[in-house]
């Protein structure tokens, strides 16, 4: 750990204009600095309050690699807390998901903890008498995180106690889960199970930028995509009978580059943005019938168009998820090594709106996102010839530079772009840099 680690100018020096140095991919020193630097600075994704409806009610996940608890506490609110006991640093829990009534308890020595983290009780507690217990951060419980925010069910957090608010950091691209929110004539969503859950060997920013990566589709996905719709053309389908679900979701997969250049792409400060500004690949799904109905009932004609005419295709909140506002998804890129990320996909009901879209959402995640689906797998073949090929010491850069403009771009600008640009990808870079470099020149970090 030394040829970053007090180094910021080295860090920043990864990220050029265009392009940007094989070790944000590959090297374990970098990853070690971005779960300490990036991840603690930014607001990462924890969780959906739909995921722990009951007080009491628990999930287990990470922010980067540190572990944590999502709890719903006695006052109905959501809090996080690391996962580790503050008397030997035992995870306190291990399920992915349970309810643990009103305390948390240690299964080494039996400390106990309210659901908001406070210590509740020690065994033997006379033992502790006249030790100056008190004083210590053992005595203050279960640590919760630096800062929480439930925005319309979605909870994220920061693990550094000071840094970025949370409106400053996520702006005017909170305008994506607003409309997958709206999307509900009720206003509100709730999670549809537990999430599909897989592990790529590569590194988490690959998946982050392939989700904005519109020129990859009809080239990776030929083998696939492009086989349902080769055999779709001989089909002889009745022109009057509906197309099938399964055909409306793949067959955009090998939409022409024009189409992708013509959807657009917006980017906002603070390394998020989207592709389909002006349309996208779920633009001409079929009406579900009632649905229209039932939004014009809860928001009137006006707005309940404009809701459900945006159809943007992926946004990137960066760090680490994706989500799909027209069918209600998110992918989380749990990072767990430099060439290791768990992928997490999750579905989520419209609370108030008719099944079929529920069927819709669910039938996508099996069919595009799941490892064993006829589209994903072309990624991950790809994200995993990256991983290796960058091994290879012919070139230590790795291009960016689709549709640069030529000289250094304005990042804290809201700017809607051709829909194949890379400005995302450099956008994302852009705000990588700023949040590892942000509190790594701190004297308490040159005092480590
Ligand atoms: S490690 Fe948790 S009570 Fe001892
Ligand atoms: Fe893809």
């Amino acid at each position: 750990m030394t040829r970053y680690s007090h180094n910021p100018e080295a860090v920043a020096a990864l990220v050029q204009p265009h392009q940007v140095h094989r070790d944000v991919y590959i090297d374990p020193e970098i990853f070690a600095l971005e779960m300490k630097h990036l991840f603690a600075n930014t607001w990462v994704f924890v969780g959906h309050d739909s995921q722990t409806p009951a007080r009491g009610d628990y999930i287990t996940t990470q922010i980067g690699t540190a572990p944590v608890i999502m709890v719903r506490h006695t006052d109905n609110e959501i809090h996080v807390l690391h996962n580790r006991c503050p008397h030997k640093g035992t995870k306190i829990a291990i399920d992915r998901a349970g309810n643990t009534g009103k305390f948390f308890r240690c299964p080494y020595h039996a400390w106990s903890f309210k659901t908001d983290g406070c210590l509740l009780a020690i065994p033997l507690k006379k033992g502790y008498a006249d030790t100056g217990f008190d004083q210590t951060e053992a005595a203050r419980g279960m640590r919760p995180v630096g800062a929480v925010r439930n925005y319309r069910g979605f909870v994220f957090a920061r693990l550094a106690p000071e840094g970025i608010g949370f409106d400053e950091f996520f702006g005017d691209s909170l305008s994506s889960l607003d409309n997958m929110v709206d999307r509900s004539p009720e206003g509100r969503l709730e999670v549809a199970g537990p999430p599909l859950r897989y592990m790529h060997r590569c590194n988490w920013k690959m998946l982050v930028e392939n989700q904005t990566d519109t020129c990859h589709p009809m080239v990776a996905h030929e083998s696939s995509a492009g086989t349902a719709v080769k055999i779709w053309e001989k089909t002889d389908w009745p022109a009057d009978k509906p197309k099938p679900m399964a055909m409306e979701i793949i067959a955009p997969f090998m939409s022409p580059y024009e189409f992708f250049e013509n959807m657009g792409i917006r980017t906002w400060p603070n390394g998020h943005g989207h592709t389909g500004v002006h349309h996208s690949i779920h633009s001409d799904y079929s009406a579900i019938p009632g649905y229209l109905e039932k939004m014009v009932a809860a928001y009137g004609e006006e707005r309940a168009h404009r809701i459900l005419g945006e159809n943007r295709h992926n946004t990137v909140y960066f760090p680490n998820i994706m989500i799909k506002g027209p069918i209600q998804q998110l992918r989380n890129f749990i990072p767990l090594g430099p060439d290791r990320t768990l992928v997490e996909s999750y579905i989520y009901r419209l609370v108030g709106a008719p099944d079929q879209l529920l069927e819709r959402t669910a039938m996508y995640n099996r069919l595009i996102n799941a490892p064993t689906s006829m589209v994903g797998h072309d990624d991950l073949e790809m994200y995993e010839r990256a991983q290796e090929g960058l091994h290879s010491d012919a070139n230590v850069w790795v291009n960016l530079q689709r549709l640069y403009p030529g000289a250094p771009e304005d990042f804290d600008e809201t700017v809607v772009e051709n829909g194949t640009t890379e400005r995302q990808m450099r956008n994302q870079f852009h705000a990588w840099a700023k949040f590892m470099t942000c509190s790594m020149s701190t004297t308490q970090e040159a005092a480590e």
